[in-house]
């Protein structure tokens, strides 16, 4: 079952099988005016896949960018893989990221592109054609990015992320752009990723397809955390857009963040 201490969620050790992964702790992140992200404490377990979901500016791409040291935070901290990302050695190697700020050089090939970013991490260069393939972009590889549609851009972004073959993957919204065959193939490449031992944690606004693909949940809310757990412990029978949109109208009534909004009603 989900538990719950302060505004921190843990999920129980049968269920996730040991250390976490991936913590928040007391994660707050204030932008001048805005607070993106309020004292987060959560972990994400090992070896699962972990949707992180939220309506729009909810922080979740804040929580992912202070998670790969490209925000600071405010206060709190986060850990990945037992120590903050700049603390790793060769952190590249072992997280891969898509977030959606990320940005190819438009003028060179797919290839070319990849092969910058093994040159920066010291990587095999044979990796870029196994990951050009397995994202389904053997055939344009030699194209050049500026003629790429936003979902070959995607499929792009993940070949880079997985060039390492890391144990953790960071997405944010990964699902962008892509076709409906598209968000199928994500589903059970995610899949794959996952039961060959890998992390991760996937931000996404297609829930429907979301449910299909994770295994545990967070649900982020004007920067709170409102729930986190298992799929069946969140959603209790329901689909996981009725459970979110629940949770979230629940959490909206009331300041006070709210674990279960089927217990009582919610209205
Ligand atoms: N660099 C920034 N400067 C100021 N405010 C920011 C900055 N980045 C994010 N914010 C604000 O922080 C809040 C959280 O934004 P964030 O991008 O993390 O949300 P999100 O959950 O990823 O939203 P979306 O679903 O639209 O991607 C928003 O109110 C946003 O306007
Ligand atoms: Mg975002």
């Amino acid at each position: 079952m989900v538990t719950k201490a302060e505004n921190s969620f843990s999920f129980g050790a049968g269920e996730t099988g040991g250390a976490a992964a991936i913590s928040f702790v007391h994660l707050t992140k204030q932008f001048k005016n805005q607070l993106a992200v309020n004292d987060l404490t959560v972990d994400v377990a090992p070896g699962r896949i972990t949707g992180l979901i939220g309506p729009n500016g909810a922080g979740k791409s804040t929580a992912l960018r202070c998670l790969l040291g490209l925000a600071t935070p405010t206060s709190g901290e986060t850990r990945i893989l037992g120590s903050h990302y700049s603390q790793l050695t060769n952190p590249m190697s072992r997280i891969g990221a898509v977030l959606d700020s990320r940005s190819f050089n438009p003028g060179l090939t797919a290839r070319q592109n990849l092969l910058v970013l093994t040159a920066a991490a010291g990587i095999d260069d044979n990796r870029v054609d196994e990951v050009l393939a397995q994202v389904d972009l053997a055939e344009a590889a030699n194209k050049r990015v500026k003629g790429f549609s936003l979902g070959m851009k995607q499929r792009l972004s993940l070949a880079g992320a997985l060039l390492a073959n890391p144990e953790v993957l960071i997405l944010d919204e990964p699902a962008n752009g892509l076709d409906p065959i598209g968000i199928a193939w994500l589903r059970g490449f995610l899949r794959e990723l996952a039961v060959a031992g890998r992390t991760i944690l996937v931000s996404s606004h297609q829930l429907a397809e979301l449910e299909h693909t994770i295994d545990d949940v967070i649900i982020l809310h004007k920067g709170t955390l409102i729930a986190a757990g298992t799929k069946a412990a969140i959603t209790q029978g329901r689909s996981l857009e009725e459970a979110f949109l629940a949770l979230t109208l629940a959490a909206d009534v009331s300041s006070t963040p709210v674990q279960n909004a089927t217990q009582g009603g919610t209205k």
